[in-house]
């Protein structure tokens, strides 16, 4: 393994922060987690990095970040109706979603284009177009940073909810994500109902949609509306959609009849955090080198130069104008560093 020193992050996330490493190292295997355990290397300040799709460095930083690239897809199990896979946390996330289009497996369709490692894809159970992690995931394969013991927490014992697990909460920096088991089918059930998937489909004459074309389906719409980390900084949707109670929901209708909002449970729903920020009139707003996306409100962005701490000001302030006009706090979704 070798170590470097002051290394240079900004193309290693997607919001193009120009931040350092105090130390980098990139690990492939899990025994190379168990030897730095044994060193006590995470006793001091440590960084686990994937993609970095969905992280906002706000300074250099001053410990050591931990780059995974373990790989490897392999087959755990196969029945007639579905196929069980271990994929590597290091793995791309929609490389992982094509190899399973490729093998006409099931599942992950919808979950196109996220960008990131599957190691990442548990902690926030990513989500996308009515299809969660949760929704196909079997086992969490990880190493205790305190132990360097091997683990593994079934579906139910990552207590999953919409952008949550217990990856963000008890066992939030201390554990190091090693791979996920994912169940797919061989006979698939597609989820077709969600946003403009049904449209996109038509637009192209489709009307028997296979796994592949849902997956391009997905393709085309999320390419009209997220910017191509590639070509404009960001990290996705910066905030969560909040869950807010019904009373306050009918309250904010009343005056706003074009507010709408999902099920969440019997006494709250969850509304669109993008429709907010809009109403608050910051969509495509520029402030210095970042602002509000003009397609997406929700996704900020580093038009170049940006630092952390000027995405931070922003966010803050459209929590804060956001509060003063709704009653409703945004949380963000990216990991704050
Ligand atoms: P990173 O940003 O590298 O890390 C995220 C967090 O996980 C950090 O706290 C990190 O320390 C921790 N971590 C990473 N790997 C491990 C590991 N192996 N073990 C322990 N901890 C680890 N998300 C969605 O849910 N749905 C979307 O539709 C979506 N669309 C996006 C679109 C764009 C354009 C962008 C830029 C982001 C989008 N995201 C979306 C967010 C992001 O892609 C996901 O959260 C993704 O899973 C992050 O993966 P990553 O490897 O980049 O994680
Ligand atoms: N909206 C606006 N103005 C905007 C943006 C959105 O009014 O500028 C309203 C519209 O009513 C729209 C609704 O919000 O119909 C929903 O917008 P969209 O379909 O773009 O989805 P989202 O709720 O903003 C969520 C996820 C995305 C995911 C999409 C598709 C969160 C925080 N974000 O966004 O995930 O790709 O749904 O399922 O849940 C991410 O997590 O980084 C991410 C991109």
């Amino acid at each position: 393994m070798k170590k470097e020193f002051n290394k240079n992050l900004t193309q290693l996330n997607t919001f193009g922060m120009s931040v350092t490493a105090k130390e980098f190292v990139t690990v492939t295997s899990p025994d190379q987690i168990k030897d730095m355990v044994k060193q006590s290397i995470f006793k001091s300040p440590f960084f686990i990095l994937g993609g970095g799709s969905n992280v906002l460095f706000t300074d250099d930083f001053d410990g050591i970040v931990i780059k995974n690239e373990i790989k490897g897809i392999r087959l755990v199990k196969e029945t007639e109706k579905d196929v069980t896979i271990h994929v590597g946390a290091g793995e791309n996330w929609h490389d992982t979603v094509l190899y399973t289009i490729d093998h006409n497996w099931g599942g992950i369709e919808n979950l196109s284009l996220i960008p990131g490692c599957v190691g990442a894809s548990p902690i926030q159970n990513i989500g996308a177009y009515g299809v969660e992690l949760k929704d196909v995931l079997t086992h969490v394969h990880f190493i205790d940073l305190q132990s360097g013991e091997e683990h593994s927490l079934s579906n139910v014992d990552c207590k999953f909810g919409y952008r949550n697990s217990v990856f963000k909460q008890v066992l939030k920096n201390k554990v190091f994500i090693t791979g996920v088991e994912l169940r797919l089918s061989k006979q698939h059930t597609l989820h077709l109902t969600y946003g403009a998937i049904m449209d996109q489909l038509s637009s192209v004459g489709i009307d028997n949609p296979t796994i592949k074309d849902v997956s391009d389906a997905v393709i085309e719409i999320r390419q009209s509306k997220l910017p191509d980390p590639n070509a404009l900084g960001n990290s996705g949707s910066f905030f969560k959609n909040p869950v807010i109670s019904k009373t306050l929901f009918d309250e904010i209708k009343k005056s706003n009849p074009d507010l709408r909002c999902y099920p969440s449970d019997e006494l709250n729903v969850k509304i669109a955090a993008g429709w907010l920020i809009e109403k608050c009139g910051w969509k495509g707003k520029k402030i210095g080198n970042t602002g509000s996306h003009a397609k997406q409100a929700l996704v900020l962005v580093n038009y170049g130069g940006a630092t952390g701490l000027e995405v931070l000001t922003l966010a803050n302030k459209i929590i804060k104008s956001v509060e003063e006009a709704f009653n409703v706090t945004l949380e963000p979704e990216v990991n704050i560093v």
